[in-house]
């Protein structure tokens, strides 16, 4: 097998493979997702894709690979074992209706066996075995076994298994062929199992050839795309003999951080071990969503920002650790230097951390006393009910023993800055008690600040939303970036921006909070180029030609080698022109009315717009 001892090398060899067969490399996107108001996170590399994986031509064609941040928090609760992760870094490659199941096929076992070098007898593949929506998949069996795959490595499991997608309710999906690692140094059993936890999945190459509906119906897609998906962490581990991701090279920095300041050592004990994963993981997931823009409050993203540092400093406190979260911080940066938003925001980053965790320590213990009177409450009651029985033991490891009622949860949460998911697991590590978890939503909505997050269940994946009303939010967006420039500076430029079908928000550097009169002028102008109905044209440059021609971006933003490029003009002069990826309104005149809704600061030099669009008091 090939020695890769560092994610860079995999990931080298990973998209100069899959340039050598025509795919373009396009950059990972943001893990906050900017067009997609119904999920927080990219959760795989297809996520931002979505758009093109339904038809939609991709300025970098119809071959495309890549490497993408992700993050996944559903399996938060398993971190801690070998191998769950909230962030992650997954390899990508897509075929947008071009080449199909037998090329992909062919494509991942020559990636796997030609340039990784596993021999053939670490293999195993799975393939869907059929149901009412879709056929079983004898075809991608029989290209693997033309291959050299024997027969009896192939197994067909059903749709909980062998089915992916859509990323929400709606949209691309399909059967899927997954290739399993045999990770034991014993020889791997002539006949595979998948349930034999030795098996390792590598990758996994979706053949989206449905479209699911509202309904649940599942109709064939206009295109067939291939969407293959591997795990950075697991397969330098596999390729290293590890069964343990934090023993590569990615994790060590950072777990000998955390070794060197707790004093202990990592491997002796299984709940030593435990907790310096917890915190080695949140850590690294923390610090890659501060670099995209996101920081610690209590709704979206920066809620889950702020569960992770928090539940990084709970496991950090049952090591003795103190102030750390930034120290440990420090050794991720190295293992990412290929990521330019970690570096440009290292001392953001650093700091974000810090003040987190003074906030959490303030109040920390205070809450946890919450906890422990509690229990001992429980059990002089359960002792007193026993007085002058006969002693048949308090019985109190089968709890629970009590329930944290949803007006102390929400006190934890308001005053002593538990989110919900900690106190729960706090309850539940003290004799098993139980939280009211609806009558903390109850109280918190009383108190009108229900947090978007829980209450929206955007935990879940979703489809990137190009409703109408998104739309012109985009378009405003160009025209408020446009009218910063026009109006206040030319040396504004955007530094994020981020849609719902809500508001816009903006991001932009300035060196002072707007003036009441600058806000009415920005206003005045991009109501001025609403009314004009200008048109919007849309075209697919090279990225020197579109930067070229003038056309904004977003300073730091990767952007890949063919990007599409949007202009407004009025028939004889260009308003704007910048690098997105749409959707937009064809004439400004369909925007409505755009109004701010308010003007703040993000961070040292940044100050951030909410606006809105359409039928409001103007
Ligand atoms: N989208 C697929 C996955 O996440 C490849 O596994």
């Amino acid at each position: 097998m090939k020695q890769i001892k560092k994610r860079q090398d995999l990931i080298k060899a990973y998209l100069d493979f899959y340039e050598s067969k025509d795919h373009v490399a396009i950059p990972s996107a943001s893990l906050i997702p900017a067009n997609d108001p119904t999920v927080l996170f990219t959760t795989a590399g297809m996520h931002p894709l979505v758009p093109y994986l339904l038809g939609q031509p991709h300025p970098s064609g119809k071959r495309l690979a890549n490497v993408q941040k992700c993050i996944r928090t559903q399996d938060i609760d398993e971190v801690g074992d070998e191998t769950h992760h909230t962030f992650f870094e997954m390899l990508g490659n897509w075929s947008l209706g071009d080449y199909w199941k037998k090329e992909a096929i062919e494509f991942t076992f020559e990636f796997l066996t030609k340039t990784l070098k596993i021999p053939l007898e670490k293999l195993a593949i799975t393939c869907f075995k059929g149901d009412k929506n879709a056929p079983r998949d004898t075809e991608a069996a029989d290209i693997w076994l033309s291959l050299g795959i024997p027969k009896e490595r192939i197994a067909f499991l059903g749709k909980e298994d062998n089915w992916w997608g859509p990323a929400g309710d709606t949209g691309p999906c399909g059967p899927d062929t997954e290739q399993f690692f045999w990770s034991s140094t014993e020889p791997a059993p002539k006949k595979f199992d998948p349930k034999n936890k030795h098996w390792v999945e590598i990758g996994n190459d979706v053949l989206m050839q449905y479209v699911k509906d509202e309904k649940g119906n599942y109709h064939t897609a206009k295109q067939q795309t291939i969407d293959f998906g591997g795990g950075v962490e697991r397969t330098v581990a596999v390729l290293n003999g590890l069964t343990d991701n934090y023993q590569t090279s990615i994790f060590q920095p950072i777990i000998k951080k955390i070794e060197e300041l707790s004093k202990r050592d990592y491997g002796v004990s299984e709940g030593v071990t435990k907790d310096m994963r917890i915190i080695a993981d949140h850590i690294r997931a923390a610090v890659f969503i501060l670099a995209d823009g996101a920081l610690p409050s209590n709704t979206e993203q920066g809620y889950v920002l702020r569960r992770l540092i928090r539940r990084a400093i709970r496991y950090g406190q049952s090591i003795e650790l103190e102030n750390f979260t930034a120290k440990v911080a420090e050794s991720i940066f190295p293992i990412y230097s290929d990521y330019p938003e970690l570096k440009a925001n290292k001392k953001l980053i650093l700091q974000e951390l810090e003040k987190e965790e003074e906030r959490f320590n303030k109040t920390i213990e205070k809450g946890l006393m919450i906890f422990n009177k509690k229990v001992m409450k429980a059990v002089e009651k359960k002792r007193k009910s026993l007085e002058g029985k006969k002693y048949v033991g308090l019985d109190l490891d089968k709890g629970p023993i009590d329930t944290i009622s949803g007006k102390e949860a929400f006190l934890l949460y308001q005053s002593y800055g538990f989110p919900i998911e900690l106190t729960k697991e706090e309850a539940e590590k003290r004799r098993h008690m139980k939280v009211d978890e609806k009558g903390f939503y109850k109280e918190l909505q009383k108190h009108q600040t229900l947090s978007r997050t829980a209450s929206s269940g955007k935990f879940k994946s979703g489809l990137q939303d190009n409703s109408e009303q998104t739309t012109k939010l985009h378009t405003a967006t160009h025209l408020l970036n446009q009218a910063l420039r026009e109006v206040i500076s030319p040396e504004i430029s955007q530094k994020g921006s981020n849609i719902n079908p809500e508001r816009l928000r903006f991001d932009f550097n300035i060196d002072h909070k707007l003036t009441d009169e600058e806000k009415t002028q920005v206003e005045d102008w991009v109501n001025e180029k609403i009314q004009e109905g200008l048109k919007i044209t849309k075209e697919d440059l090279d990225l020197d030609e579109a930067l070229a021609q003038g056309a904004q971006g977003e300073f730091g933003a990767k952007y890949p080698p063919k990007v599409s490029v949007y202009t407004i003009t009025d028939g004889k002069k260009t308003i704007s022109k910048e690098i997105c990826t749409g959707p937009h309104v064809k004439n400004t005149k369909d925007i409505g009315h755009f109004k701010i809704l308010k003007e703040e600061s993000v961070a040292a030099g940044i100050r951030r717009i909410k606006a809105t669009v359409g039928e409001h008091d103007k």
